[in-house]
């Protein structure tokens, strides 16, 4: 069985206009339009990076070449592989069919894949929040998480490590959602995280950490959490598939761990070392490129480049 994490951080990436170029290529015509309209560049490149990663994964690990490589969408937005093959990240029937998934926020792309178990992935960034003060941020934020995760959350010594604690929490619960791919439709309550005991710090992958569903320890997930840096936490989630590919939910005996993994940093050239183009160059999209901001102006000041998650989910 196989795993797959990669990372690329687009925060720090200010492609040539050659690079660029190069990249819109090698991605479908309506994700380059889509990435095409994003306002800010720090957007754009997050999901240019999250393509290329998708497709670079499906190309050297599926082994499908690029310009065959199909992906969709599903209803509620979760990528899969349409063609050539009938597996999809919903996974497949097949044991050994591979899942995966793509995140994106702070300074990183990430994705994760994992041969015979679905896959969710979440990275957040801890940041301050923009306008509001902490109380006040987890005041607006309290019915995302239970009385108990709120108690782990609050009991953290500064305000600092309290924001770490609860972006930890979200990543976890985001990464479950990601992998059963319901997107908002589910109720955050359901699901409570119980973290592992052993300090979360750069270097480490913990894979201790339980998840309880409808107050019931899920023996069926198991997830993976690791830093990138000193503020961006990734959790993965893994859980067991039914029969026809879904993830299961309910009382279900363990998935066997797979070893922990770390995620590997690329380079823009690793990213697109296999990529062929598909789609002639369009000088525009570059011009058009160079005229975005980099990120909103509040993001610019704050010295962070993600906005804090939305107040409405
Ligand atoms: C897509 C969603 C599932 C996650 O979005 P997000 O955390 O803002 O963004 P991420 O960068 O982690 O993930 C985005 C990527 O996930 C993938 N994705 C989109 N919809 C997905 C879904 N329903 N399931 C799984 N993956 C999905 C896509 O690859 C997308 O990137 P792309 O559009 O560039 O291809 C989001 O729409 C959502 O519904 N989130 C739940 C919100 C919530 O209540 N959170 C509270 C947590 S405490």
């Amino acid at each position: 069985m196989g795993s797959v994490r990669w990372a690329f951080r687009f925060g720090s990436w200010s492609p040539s206009r050659s690079d660029w170029l190069l990249a819109a290529r090698c991605i479908q015509r309506e994700e380059k339009e889509r990435i095409g309209q994003f306002v800010f560049a720090k957007d754009a490149k997050s999901a240019m990076a999250g393509r290329l990663l998708l497709r670079r994964f499906v190309c050297e690990k599926m082994g499908i070449p690029w310009a065959e490589i199909r992906l969709e969408r599903s209803p509620r937005g979760k990528p899969y592989l349409a063609s050539p093959l009938k597996v999809s990240s919903d996974a497949g029937p097949e044991p050994s069919a591979w899942s995966f998934n793509l995140s994106h926020q702070g300074e990183y792309a990430v994705l994760a894949a994992e041969q015979g178990l679905q896959v969710g992935v979440d990275i957040m960034k801890t940041t301050m929040p923009g306008s509001s003060s902490v109380p006040e941020f987890f005041r607006i934020m309290t019915r995302q998480f239970t009385a108990y995760e709120w108690s782990v959350i609050q009991s953290a010594a500064s305000e600092q490590q309290q924001l770490a604690a609860f972006y930890r929490h979200w990543a976890l619960k985001e990464s479950f959602i990601k992998a059963i791919g319901t997107g908002l439709g589910f109720n955050l309550q359901r699901v409570e995280f119980h973290l592992a005991p052993e300090a979360l710090t750069q270097g480490l992958v913990l894979n201790q950490t339980k998840m309880h569903l409808d107050e019931e320890e899920e023996e069926g997930w198991i997830f993976e959490e690791s830093m990138l840096d000193e503020d961006h936490h990734v959790a993965v989630a893994l859980g067991l598939t039914d029969k026809a590919g879904s993830a299961t939910l309910g009382p279900s005996p363990p998935p066997p761990p797979p070893p922990p993994a770390t995620f590997t940093l690329l380079s823009f050239s690793e990213l697109i070392a296999s990529a062929t183009p598909l789609t002639e160059e369009d000088p525009a999209y570059w011009d058009s490129f160079q005229t975005k901001a980099q990120a909103p102006q509040r993001q610019r000041d704050a010295h962070t480049s993600k906005s804090p998650p939305p107040v409405s989910c």
